[in-house]
């Protein structure tokens, strides 16, 4: 199976490589290129069109994304290119592919628990309205329709994302824990948004499975087109701080943990306004891809003990 993956650079696409099942060829391709990734860059509609012609993808696994959810606010037209126009663009090309009896190539757009407005105080549904509170959210949901209008499209959404890699509320509390502790100074972190952290090497595994991976073909063929994926459990960004300052001492990458004080959404504004309530019903789609969820602390423990993130240090 080849498979075109974007944002090869991300940190779920660094977790994609890292967990590249056997069989799977994989052209990774990044904005910029290098450390053996082709560049590909997703705010170039054409660019899109020709890298699916080129490389004749059976799946394109579409990991990029304008994720700067703040600055998505100042830049509507650059977060709607890379976030909505590269799947239209993927989408497109895939469906006018005439790869002989395999048919079309498929798309795995993956999606964001900010396509919900977090009204609703119980965890969102796969096949719930949507109702995106900012220019990233808004985004995210264009880029999910387009990717759907072609057949062979799926969408999987998470929450929360974050790893031993790249740029993530986990790395930038621990690098604070650090600071801080050895100040005496405390953490600020809001704790009235409530979701579930999801680690990039969980989200990896079901991304494979999403595009059929150890799946029976049954299986695989009754997958629903739109899926939810985070670990297990629930916290809000202030229990998240904390366990990360617990966890980060267990695994010796922390002396001591700094304390962490509760703020609230008012204390600490945003140019992106966030959901209150982020939780992603995942019931169904944890079912249909055969994958048990890992509770969320679990979860962290695995990503605060692996090499990767001891090699960064
Ligand atoms: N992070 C989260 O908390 C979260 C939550 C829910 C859903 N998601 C979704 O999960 C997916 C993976 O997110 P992630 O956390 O791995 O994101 P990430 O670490 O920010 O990686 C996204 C990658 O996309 C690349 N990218 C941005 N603009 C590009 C362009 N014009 N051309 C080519 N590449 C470009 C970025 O490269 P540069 O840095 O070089 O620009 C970056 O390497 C995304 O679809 C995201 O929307 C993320």
């Amino acid at each position: 199976m080849r498979v075109l993956l974007t944002g090869a650079a991300g940190q779920l696409g660094q977790a994609l490589i890292a967990s590249k099942p056997a069989g799977v060829e994989l052209i990774a391709t990044s904005r910029l290129g290098g450390e053996g990734r082709a560049e590909l860059d997703l705010a170039n509609p054409e660019a899109c069109r020709a890298s699916v012609q080129a490389y004749r993808p059976d799946w394109v696994l579409n990991a990029g994304a304008y994720t700067a959810v703040d600055k998505a606010e100042s830049k509507p037209e650059l977060t709607q290119a890379v976030n909505a126009e590269a799947p239209r663009a993927f989408a497109e090309a895939l469906a006018a592919l005439d790869r002989g009896p395999s048919g079309q190539g498929r798309l795995l757009q993956l999606s964001t628990d900010f396509v919900f407005n977090g009204e609703q105080g119980r965890p969102c549904r796969p096949d719930q309205a949507l109702d995106p509170l900012g220019v990233y959210g808004a985004s995210k949901a264009a880029g999910e329709a387009a990717a759907l209008a072609l057949p062979g499209a799926r969408v999987l959404r998470t929450s929360w994302l974050y790893g031993p890699v790249g740029k993530n509320f986990c790395l930038t509390m621990l690098r604070l824990h650090r600071e801080r502790s050895a100040t005496g100074q405390p953490l600020a972190v809001v704790a009235d948004q409530v979701g579930c952290p999801t680690a990039t090497h969980t989200l990896a595994a079901a991304c494979w499975r999403a595009i059929g991976v150890g799946l029976e073909p049954d299986a695989e063929g009754s997958l629903p087109r739109i899926m939810h994926w985070s670990d297990a459990g629930v916290a809000s960004w202030y229990d998240f701080a904390v366990a990360i300052g617990e966890l980060g001492v267990v695994a010796g990458l922390l002396e001591r943990a700094a304390r962490v004080l509760p703020l609230t959404t008012a204390d600490y504004p945003t140019p992106a306004q966030r959901p209150s309530y982020s939780l992603l019903d995942c019931s169904s789609s944890r079912a249909a891809l055969g994958l048990e969820p890992l509770h969320w602390r679990a979860a962290l423990a695995e990503v605060l003990s692996s090499s990767e993130l001891n090699a960064s240090r």
